[in-house]
């Protein structure tokens, strides 16, 4: 997939994954992003017209708030025409293939897709069938990857605790497994060098030890125990499915030993932010006081989507 989405000249063609992605071209998305930072909030024009005349289309086979939403608004703000495609109200309805909406979308003009999938691998699938000179972007596919998620999480970790990761101890929590999010913020952190990365979940709930997504991390079930001296707080969110599939005894059992409270926050490592990717479900994996308190950075991670987004946007279309 990376040969995919690096052209000869290691320049960005396609954003399909964080997975073996050199870190100079993660840092530079990264310093892209935060230039934009004041221009994706409203604070600040610069940029605005960089994307005029550029069709952009975000095509969603799964249901999203923020993913789509900042993307379409980061697509905005950088002057494209920007148009939308729900899977649950299209010809996808009437049995027609992925590849063929793509393709029909293309023949209109769009140079760029946001695609947002069920299956593990969709995008970089689609990515085969396109003309050259149409980019596409993941916005997350199947447990397999979400790369701007990534690189907003990273951004605000920067945004936060500065450049140098090398003496951080980050701790991702829950549901690892099934989780795009963790498995895209583990390659990141990994690349940039984090000091420690800590992977705590329940049992069930974390990849097996020989996956190789969990090289390097210290794993374990404790949250307790694990909490000492942890700079970065990742929470996850606990899936709905997981407990009908029965993984999960109770919310409440669940949030007794992997939710974050305040006494918890407390045994972390001073001045420690929590995150959290949204949508929250409060009470379980953070409690009203965390997820609202001073440490928490979750409603800069949202912001911080629009200027990653306007950086992916342009690195790849502009
Ligand atoms: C995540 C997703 O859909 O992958 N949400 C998001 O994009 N911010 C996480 C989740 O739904 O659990």
């Amino acid at each position: 997939m990376t040969a995919q989405q690096l052209d000869s000249n290691g320049r960005l063609r396609h954003l399909l994954t964080l997975e073996g992605m050199p870190r100079p071209v993660l840092e530079d998305l990264l310093e892209k992003a935060q230039a934009c930072h004041d221009s994706a909030i409203g604070r600040a024009q610069d940029g605005r017209q960089a994307l005029a005349g550029t069709a952009v289309c975000t095509l969603f086979f799964e249901p999203s708030t923020r993913t789509r939403s900042s993307f379409t608004l980061a697509a905005q703000r950088l002057g494209a025409d920007v148009m939308s495609f729900d899977a649950s109200t299209s010809s996808a309805k009437k049995g027609e293939t992925d590849t063929d909406t793509l393709r029909n979308l293309e023949a209109m003009g769009v140079r760029g897709f946001v695609i947002r999938h069920p299956d593990d691998g969709a995008v970089a699938r689609l990515a085969g069938v396109v003309q050259p000179g149409t980019c596409l972007l993941n916005a997350g596919d199947g447990r397999s990857g979400h790369p701007t998620q990534g690189l907003l999480d990273m951004l605000t970790i920067r945004q936060a605790k500065g450049a140098d990761f090398s003496a951080l101890k980050v701790m991702i929590v829950g549901d690892v497994k099934h989780s795009r999010v963790a498995r895209t913020d583990l390659h990141a952190l990994r690349a940039l060098g984090a000091g420690e990365i800590r992977v705590c979940g329940p049992a069930n709930l974390l990849p097996g030890a020989d996956d190789p997504v969990l090289a390097g991390c210290t794993v374990g079930d404790d949250f307790d125990a694990m909490l000492d001296g942890v700079d970065v707080l990742m929470m996850l969110r606990l899936q709905h499915e997981r407990m009908s599939e029965g993984l999960v005894p109770s919310l409440e059992a669940y949030h007794a030993r992997w939710g974050l409270t305040a006494e918890r926050l407390r045994r972390a490592a001073s001045g420690a932010i929590v995150m959290h990717p949204g949508p929250i479900n409060r009470g379980v994996e953070v409690t009203d006081e965390v997820a609202d308190g001073s440490q928490s950075w979750i409603l800069r991670q949202v912001a911080n989507g629009v200027a990653v987004r306007m950086a992916a946007l342009q690195a790849l279309l502009g």
